[in-house]
């Protein structure tokens, strides 16, 4: 059982001001790509594969330019508690980075894939309870909504899930690796915080 279920049309829009509902929010649909990989064979595993891998750089980049540096004068203990995420974002990336240089048939794709989905649950975990309730606390709704500006200018570089019928440039967009797609999600969420 997961502590947050399938996101829903009316969940989306309820994060919509709000960058805690919103991060939270990606941290299920993250946890559904990963069952998602894990169930899938073949060409449906690289898919869901390629999903996740968006997601996950995109997540922790768009934290690392929008939700961390508030936090970090936020609330007291604020820096260290950005400190000890930042270093286990690190280590989650660097294994998402061999995985991503890995076939997804490869014997020790699956291995890696559960080390890299412990890490990356521990992690979130840890941003739900000492950086996010603390930034919920501590921001006002204007504050809240203008980080999930940020956020959603993002998200938008990674979509979760095929849209059948849907066109979106976001799907369309050819997409390189891993570090590329990072300095873009940056440059995008830069520009919407007005300071590209
Ligand atoms: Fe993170
Ligand atoms: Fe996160």
């Amino acid at each position: 059982m997961s502590e947050l279920s399938t996101p829903h049309a009316g969940d989306d829009r309820a994060a919509d001001d709000d960058v805690v509902a919103l991060l939270m929010r990606q941290h299920g649909d993250i946890r559904n790509l990963f069952d998602e990989v894990e169930a899938a064979k073949g060409e449906e595993r690289r898919d869901a594969f390629r999903r996740l891998v968006r997601l996950l750089a995109v997540h922790e980049t768009a934290e690392e330019e929008v939700v961390h540096p508030f936090a970090r004068k936020g609330f007291p203990g604020g820096e260290q508690v950005v400190k000890d995420r930042l270093a286990e974002e690190k280590a989650a990336k660097e294994t998402l980075s061999a995985l991503d240089e890995m076939d997804t048939e490869d014997p020790k794709f699956m291995p890696q894939l559960l080390k890299l989905r412990k890490d990356v649950q521990e992690h979130a975990r840890a941003e739900e309870r000492y950086e996010f309730t603390h930034i919920r606390r501590s921001s006002d709704t204007a504050g809240l909504a203008s980080m999930a500006k940020a956020i959603k200018a993002a998200e938008a570089m990674a979509p979760t899930r095929p849209h059948p019928g849907v066109e979106s440039g976001a799907a369309n967009m050819a997409l390189g690796p891993v570090a590329a797609l990072m300095d873009r999600t940056k440059d995008a969420v830069r520009k919407a915080m007005g300071k590209d």
